[in-house]
């Protein structure tokens, strides 16, 4: 078995993007455009995997800190035949194949890439390139056939004619060659074309000059090999990716109700007969359970959610994690850090953040719970709020099991309520409560009788 090795390109600035960050690292279906096809070319387990990255190379680099690919700078982006070129010491004394990727090209299949492959080595040729016919073959490189149908050239949209930009049949800018072949066809390339740069495809021509075998495989679904060189070609590529994992859910067994509104990144997970609403966007490592049921105008992010949750219209939540039962909202909000056990009420208006709440306990109305712990079938009271920052540290709190907190409680951290403790209505607890106290701020009720009327009396005439 040939080894394989792989350069992928992504060393343009991607002029047509219009953007200050370079195009490779623009998101699609929640992770840079560049990824994409990383990921996928690392199922064919190949020996090196070399990126050539050159425009914001740094950032490009940062977004992907594992060691199993190599990063070769493009210095100046002169072609991509050039960028290739780059990767010319890194294959010094490399034997084997070497297939070739765009950046630019996300939903390349392994299963295209393996045949690719596949289709080299059994025909012997020097060089065999991905093509595919495109309805609007617009701005990509197109398939000069000759007489008998063999290849013979690839054009650049720039450099075609009129009746070369007719063809349909394009380059997909996926090519298998040896890398002893590679380098060396690829010296003799030239920039003399429109745009001044150093074309990878015109490798094609000058391998046919010099008496080498060059052949084509046509891939069957097109969208595979399109690119992403503009903004819109970006949101119709979110679009399709988005569909296609739409679909593959709902085929699983999940409901949603407006998958055009219904955004899942790549990496979640979610369990048979959830129900999803529209305006739903899950996104990271989020994992949902089976029997959920999503209201809608969700927004959630690195969350684990058991079975049988229920998420009110309009919540968000992130990085946290949500037991079996639990119900959550309308308008919720879980930060970072917090645990919801089995059967937990979180309410209207209630944010938690790094609060670890124990099954049963209901936090239903208006209430901030901030760096806490609360035992089980704890009942926490409308407007109640953990103070647990004092304008220069945190603090935590620790509320036991069966408390009752009453409405219009504050909690000043760090503070431990034990275990059945009573808090009335209106109270600022300072201090410790053991358990099974009460816990109370004195504070004497004044009546006036009458007076609002003899208020009223008073002011009349003077309001505006
Ligand atoms: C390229 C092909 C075209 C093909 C199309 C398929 C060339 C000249 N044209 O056109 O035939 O139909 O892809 O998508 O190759 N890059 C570098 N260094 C450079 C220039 C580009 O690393 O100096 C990288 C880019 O980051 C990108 C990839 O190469 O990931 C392709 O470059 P791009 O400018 O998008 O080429 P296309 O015009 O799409
Ligand atoms: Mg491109």
């Amino acid at each position: 078995m040939q080894e394989l090795g792989v350069i992928l390109l992504a060393a343009g600035q991607g002029t047509r993007m219009k953007s200050g960050i370079p195009k490779v690292l623009h998101p699609l279906g929640g992770k840079p455009l560049f990824l994409h096809p990383l990921e996928t070319v690392k199922q064919l387990l190949p020996t090196r995997i070399v990126v050539i990255i050159g425009h914001g190379a740094d950032a490009v680099r940062q977004v992907y800190p594992r060691a199993d690919v190599e990063w070769v700078i493009q210095d100046q982006q002169l072609g991509t035949g050039h960028a290739v070129f780059c990767a010319k010491e890194a294959f010094r004394n490399f034997r084997g194949e070497v297939l070739i990727l765009s950046g630019d090209v996300p939903l390349i299949t392994s299963c295209t890439l393996g045949a690719l492959i596949e289709q080299h080595r059994s025909s012997g040729v020097a060089l065999t390139l991905l093509t595919a016919s495109l309805e609007n073959p617009h701005a990509y490189g197109r398939i000069l056939r000759a007489a008998d149908g063999s290849i013979a050239a690839i054009v650049e949209e720039k450099d075609a004619s009129d009746s070369q930009r007719k063809i349909s049949e394009v380059n997909a800018g996926v090519y298998v060659a040896s890398a002893a072949f590679l380098f060396d066809v690829l010296s003799g390339v030239k920039n003399h074309n429109r745009q001044g740069e150093y074309y990878l495809p015109d490798i094609v021509a000058i391998a046919l000059s010099e008496g080498n075998g060059v052949k084509t495989m046509r891939v069957e679904d097109a969208r595979e090999i399109m690119g992403v060189n503009t903004r819109e070609e970006l949101a119709y590529m979110e679009k399709n990716l988005r569909d296609a994992i739409n679909k593959k859910w709902m085929l699983a067994g999940v409901t949603l109700k407006d998958p055009a509104t219904t955004y899942i990144d790549e990496n979640v997970t979610i369990g048979k007969d959830t129900v999803i609403g529209p305006n739903t966007q899950l996104r990271g490592k989020t994992v949902i359970g089976e029997r959920c049921q999503i209201d809608g105008s969700a927004f959630l992010t690195d969350m684990e959610i058991g079975d049988e949750v229920q998420l009110k219209f309009s919540v968000v939540m992130t990085g946290s994690r949500v037991d079996d039962g639990a119900i959550i909202g309308p308008f919720a909000q879980l930060r970072p850090g917090t645990h919801l056990g089995r059967n937990v009420h979180i309410g209207n208006f209630v944010e938690a953040k790094a609060a670890d709440i124990g099954e049963g306990t209901k936090a239903s109305h208006l209430t901030y719970l901030g760096d806490v712990t609360i035992g089980r079938d704890t009942n926490i009271g409308a407007g109640t709020i953990t103070c647990n920052y004092d304008g220069f540290q945190k603090y935590k709190s620790k509320i036991g099991d069966r408390v009752q907190v009453g409405s219009d409680t504050t909690l000043i951290a760090p503070i431990t309520l034990g275990d059945d403790v009573y808090v009335a209505t209106a109270t600022t607890v300072r201090h410790d409560v053991a358990a099974g106290a009460l816990v109370f701020n004195p504070r004497e009720q004044k009546v006036r009788d009458g007076w609002t009327e003899r208020k009223r009396e008073q002011m009349k005439g003077k309001r505006k």
